[in-house]
């Protein structure tokens, strides 16, 4: 086969053969039970990469890491041609039948065009669909005239810490002209977008106590304050009726939304709508009221509340007066918070607002990642643009995300320009159950790929 595209049309079958293989494996990062399972992905990725001509392909497993780095090599253009890093991650969120899957959560099944699995868009599309355009590359008589370098993270959806700890001590072996960060999603199945921005995330957790252990309420109920209680007697104040968050300092450095960002995200606005119909279903529509929806998604700052835990919740009643209660928070972040700087400022106000009446203790979660906001115009950009318009055959919008991918940042540190490209959905359901993609889209992620190299190296010449 003399070009990548061609190739890749010719050998769609086989490709969808082995995304489904990769999905089968359960690499969910977080549960220590499914370390095997990590290893296993990690060794089946690493010889891919060696089948489809990389030079160099190693799976690495840092002393404090938990789970494997994938790093392959293709040096092939030469040492003055400029070099792209593409980055995905191959970890999983866990999943079990119960949380509501209509099919088994780790066998891939296709039906009407999507093809539901834990890790279909989150993200094993990406893994797979950057492979496989680098595999149809080297697989064909024209040779891409960029060296390319991929990383495969194990653990994005568990801390990270591999990774970070990898770049600080090899930072040359990531070191790239472009950085190419493929996750998250576009718009809609046929209108592609570019993400130029993503929320940072500062996290922590709040435990009240108040008793030394659980009581009898009918002994001391009336006398204490109860932790429940309490807690949610915090939580309360931490918004106002507008949704705005109340804690003192908190939108100090954020970077309001330009009249730039407001036409380009004009444009996405319905999309959204109708996606928030689709994927969110509430009962209405809530929020700053100032800002629109892709605004409230992609550029402002949140605080949420994740999960809230104590007292007694099994079956029948318990008159019981419960010792704790503890909550864990998050915060989405706009670009120029400070991820520590947020955490003081709400760790300082939740202690303004416990009563003495109970004790509490903060905890932040380390270690938190600024937001990113990418240049439009850049040439990684550009060349993306040019890539999503070959491959869906319509021109891309530009939209900010909500998510946070903080290897952006860290890529930042070691290539001169970054740039995202999803191929994802909202609507394929990242971390809950029924994920999915629609399998046109994991075809034409891989002529994006395919198109994107060719760009880079056009714009070398
Ligand atoms: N794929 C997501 C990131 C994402 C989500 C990008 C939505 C764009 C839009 C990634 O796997 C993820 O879930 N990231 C976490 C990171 C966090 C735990 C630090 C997130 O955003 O919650
Ligand atoms: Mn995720």
């Amino acid at each position: 086969m003399n070009n990548p595209y061609e190739f890749a049309k010719a050998n769609q079958d086989r490709f969808l053969d082995e995304y489904q293989e990769l999905l089968r494996i359960r690499t969910i990062s977080t549960q220590p039970q499914h370390a095997g399972d990590v290893a296993e992905a990690a060794e089946w990725l690493k010889a891919m990469m060696l089948r489809i001509g990389m030079q160099r392909a190693e799976a690495v497993l840092m002393p404090e890491g938990r789970c494997p780095l994938v790093l392959g090599e293709w040096h092939g253009a030469g040492e003055d041609a400029p070099t792209v890093l593409i980055y995905c991650h191959y970890d999983v969120q866990p999943a079990e039948i119960a949380d509501g899957w209509e099919t088994a959560p780790f066998e891939p099944t296709i039906k009407d065009g999507r093809l539901y699995c834990r890790g279909a868009v989150d993200s094993k599309l990406h893994v797979m669909a950057n492979l496989k355009a680098v595999e149809s590359w080297l697989a064909s008589e024209v040779k891409p005239r960029v060296n390319i370098k991929v990383v495969l993270e194990g653990e994005e959806e568990s801390g990270s810490e591999n990774i970070n700890a990898f770049i600080a001590a090899h930072p040359e072996r990531l070191a790239a002209d472009i950085a190419m960060v493929s996750d998250g999603a576009i718009l809609a199945p046929d209108q592609p977008s570019l993400t130029y921005g993503l929320r940072g995330i500062a996290a922590l957790e709040l435990q009240v106590n108040a008793p030394v252990s659980d009581l009898h309420s009918g002994h001391w109920g009336g006398s204490v304050h109860n932790p429940i209680q309490a807690l949610t007697e915090i939580l309360a104040q931490l918004h106002d009726e507008n949704g705005t968050v109340t804690v003192p300092g908190f939108y100090d450095d954020v970077v309001d939304v330009t009249a730039t960002d407001r036409a380009l995200l004009q444009k996405v606005e319905p999309y959204l709508k109708a996606e928030w119909e689709d994927v969110v279903n509430a009962p209405a529509l809530w929020g700053e009221r100032e800002y629109s929806l892709p605004e409230r998604l992609g550029a402002r700052p949140t605080l949420e509340i994740n999960g809230i835990h104590g007292g007694y919740t099994g079956a029948g009643m318990k008159t019981v007066l419960p010792a704790q209660a503890s909550a864990k928070i998050t915060c989405r972040l706009a670009p120029n918070q400070d991820p520590a700087r947020v955490l003081r400022c709400v760790m300082d106000h939740i202690s303004r607002l416990a009563p003495d009446s109970v004790a509490i203790d903060l905890r932040p979660s380390e270690p938190g990642a600024a937001a990113v906001l990418l240049d439009v115009d850049g040439l990684a950009m550009r060349a993306a643009a040019e890539a999503y318009e070959y491959a869906w055959g319509v021109e891309p919008v530009f939209e900010r995300s909500g998510g946070s991918v903080p290897i952006c940042v860290e890529c930042a540190k070691v290539a001169g320009e970054v740039v995202i490209m999803s191929y994802g959905l909202k609507s394929g359901r990242a971390h809950g159950p029924n994920e999915n993609i629609y399998l046109r889209n994991f075809y034409n992620g891989i002529q994006a790929t395919i198109r994107f190299i060719d760009v880079l190296g056009e714009k070398r010449a």
